[in-house]
């Protein structure tokens, strides 16, 4: 059966392997080896109620699609894959599946500024409460499980921008007792290098824009899930509210998906090399990156995340947000631009960018706080650029 185009099970095949097969049969047709980009909102139904295969309308199902869906859940070694246009609306599909006015949300303390807007601005007002904890902290985890009533923990791990390690596993058994769903946003790790699933998450974010769709070319977002319950709500509400991505965006991320165990490798490099650089280098007051052993979750990180720590490094300047606004601005292959997870490296300033919403909250992010994300380039070209820019900040 080597080379027929029936589906094939990859499931005992490494990341690698998967990331480029697992749903990715050549089309029936003529063989294709990369899917088509079926372009079509609607399919022709040869009788009334019977559409082939069950494709009926774009919104619904798309083949184009359905191969993003299958590769993901193929390289998370889960049952289930959903994707959607952006990562902030798959995140507010599975919040809305899940809460109901007067449940209560535990919430990282360091998180993307768009999910606490989403849920300070729009379910606090529906009636959905929220606790910020830092929950990289399991006792202040415990405290909180033992002070209030939960529905759900939030869990960005490593954090944005600061990077905080939380032990998904530890985490996620004192959740459990206490009856939590627990959901990770695994963006900064991606599935090639992080499985919340099989730590004992319930479901896993993405923003897809990131480093899996990653050549800053699209956006999109997706939900992981084993549990067939949870996945039929998703399905539910993604059809019912209808922010899907397009199948050209579809088409883009399977292509993007094919590289990111490869392309994580070197983001995962470059990013140890400039943390390991960078730290105690004048004008630098704190480096954070998990794969320093100076970092207080390099540890659990080193056990949870496999074959890299990732991509995304902040630094926190010595002469405060003057000298973080001044670095950031004095690069010259860092592009100073919000976002990350692309193959060209970034560099922006949370505060004013990327964090701007969680100003003067408890998700407030330093103001002397330079978040770097780390491409692919050359290394040594990337340390001489920042080393220029830090001059430029020390002269
Ligand atoms: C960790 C994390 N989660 C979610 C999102 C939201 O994703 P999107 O911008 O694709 O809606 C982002 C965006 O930066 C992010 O960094």
């Amino acid at each position: 059966m080597t080379n027929e185009t029936t589906a094939q099970d990859f499931s005992n095949d490494a990341i690698a392997t998967r990331a480029i097969h697992a749903g990715q049969e050549p089309d029936p047709t003529t063989g294709a080896v990369v899917p088509p980009i079926y372009m079509t909102s609607t399919f022709r139904q040869p009788h009334v109620g019977q559409p082939i295969n069950g494709y009926d309308y774009s919104r619904s199902i798309n083949p184009t699609r359905n191969v993003f869906d299958e590769q993901l859940a193929a390289i998370e070694g889960a049952k289930h894959a959903l994707a959607f246009s952006s990562g902030l609306a798959a995140i507010d599909v599975l919040l809305r599946s899940v809460l109901k006015p007067g449940d209560r949300v535990m919430l990282g303390n360091d998180v993307y500024g768009g999910t606490y807007r989403l849920l300070s601005k729009v379910f606090e007002p529906w009636g959905v409460k929220i606790t910020t904890v830092d929950v990289s902290d399991l006792a202040a985890v415990n405290k909180a499980l033992n002070t209030e009533s939960f529905a759900l923990i939030w869990i960005e791990t490593p954090s944005n921008p600061l990077l905080a390690i939380t032990d998904i596993e530890a985490t996620a058994a004192i959740a459990h007792e206490h009856g939590l769903i627990v959901v990770v946003d695994n963006t900064f790790a991606s599935p090639a290098l992080q499985h919340p699933l099989e730590l004992g998450a319930d479901v896993v974010a993405y923003s897809t824009t990131k480093y899996i769709g990653g050549h800053s070319d699209v956006v999109g977002g997706a939900l992981v899930v084993d549990d067939d319950e949870l996945a039929e709500k998703f399905g539910f509400l993604q059809n019912s509210a209808g922010a899907v991505p397009s199948p050209f965006d579809s088409w883009i991320q399977i292509r993007g998906l094919k590289t990111l165990p490869l392309r994580m490798q070197r983001h995962s490099e470059n990013a140890l090399a400039i943390a390991q650089h960078l730290e105690g280098a004048d004008g630098i007051e704190k480096v954070w990156y998990p794969g320093l052993e100076s970092h207080p979750g390099h540890d659990i990180a080193a056990r949870q995340m496999h074959g890299g720590f990732g991509g995304m490094v902040s630094v926190q300047l010595s002469g405060g947000k003057a000298a973080a606004l001044k670095f950031a601005e004095s690069t010259r292959l860092f592009s100073l631009a919000e976002s990350l997870g692309g193959v060209e490296s970034l560099i922006e300033h949370p505060a004013a960018m990327t964090h701007a919403s969680v100003a003067g909250t408890s998700n407030a992010v330093p103001d002397n706080l330079v978040r770097i994300s780390v491409g692919i380039e050359d290394v040594n070209d990337l340390i001489a650029d920042l080393d220029q820019a830090l001059a430029t900040v020390n002269a």
